[in-house]
């Protein structure tokens, strides 16, 4: 199948804003790894002057799981869909935490500067045009020596892990999208991970932009090998240009 890009992912993330809760309450833990994920940002409690980005933050939980982990810290929470928009505005949120509408590609054009102390990408790049170009531009916007974590559906390489998220896509997540209207984002969900990076591949991938210390650290239970925290700190040394 053509993978969801663009407007059209866009468009059905529009859609699929209105069960997105529902779907993540009926996935074991999927709080607790983004709070997981936050941790391994490696900021220290409670974030008092500092400036994070969540960056593609959907009905706004990544923001909560960084909201939690770091009560004090202003948050900036950004995504290109204004039915998750909708939805992440609709709950009810401590100071600090403002909602952009933009597309990752496009973070000055809305008015979002660095530096950060930290960015937080939560099921992000697997669906990024250019996920070279985003890891960039999230280079720039962090502070030197601040790092990024990407929590993100990235397969081990090993063909159990693989074939573990295919049975897990066929027989529980396609069939509950697809009644709730949602097939089309959910079968492109599944293709997604199968065809984006593994994580060795993508700690390779943000090496090259410009970052060093990037680790690809596994998530427990469940989730071991198909999930994971790429962590990464924005080295001195600018992004190269090629890969
Ligand atoms: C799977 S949701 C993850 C939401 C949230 N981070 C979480 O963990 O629950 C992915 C989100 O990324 C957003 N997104 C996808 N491509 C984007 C882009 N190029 N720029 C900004 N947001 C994007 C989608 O609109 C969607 O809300």
């Amino acid at each position: 199948m053509t993978l969801l890009r663009d407007a059209d992912l866009s468009t059905a993330f529009d859609h699929a804003a209105h069960s997105y809760d529902t779907l993540v309450a009926a996935t074991p833990g999927y709080h607790a790894q983004l709070r997981r994920s936050a941790r391994r940002l490696g900021l220290p409690h409670p974030g008092t002057g500092l400036r994070v980005l969540d960056l593609g933050r959907g009905t706004g939980v990544s923001t909560a799981a960084l909201a939690r982990v770091l009560p004090d810290a202003e948050i900036t929470a950004v995504d290109a869909s204004a039915g998750m928009l909708e939805r992440a505005t609709a709950k009810p949120w401590r100071g600090g935490v403002r909602f952009v509408r933009a597309p990752a590609e496009a973070l000055a054009d809305a008015g979002v500067t660095g530096p950060y102390d930290a960015v937080l990408a939560a099921c992000l790049f697997r669906d990024v045009t250019d996920p070279d170009a985003v890891l960039s531009a999230v280079h720039a916007l962090l502070a030197l020596h601040r790092r990024l974590a990407v929590h993100e559906y990235t397969l081990s390489g090993h063909p159990a892990h693989r074939a573990v998220w295919t049975a897990v896509c066929r027989g529980l997540v396609l069939p509950v999208a697809s009644a709730l209207g949602d097939g089309g984002l959910y079968r492109h969900l599944w293709r997604s991970v199968v065809e984006f990076d593994t994580a060795d591949r993508f700690t390779e991938r943000v090496r090259a932009r410009g970052f060093d210390r990037v680790r690809a650290l596994p998530l427990p239970g469940r989730q071991t090998g198909i999930t994971h925290t790429v962590v990464a700190r924005r080295a001195e040394a600018p992004a190269r240009s090629g890969r």
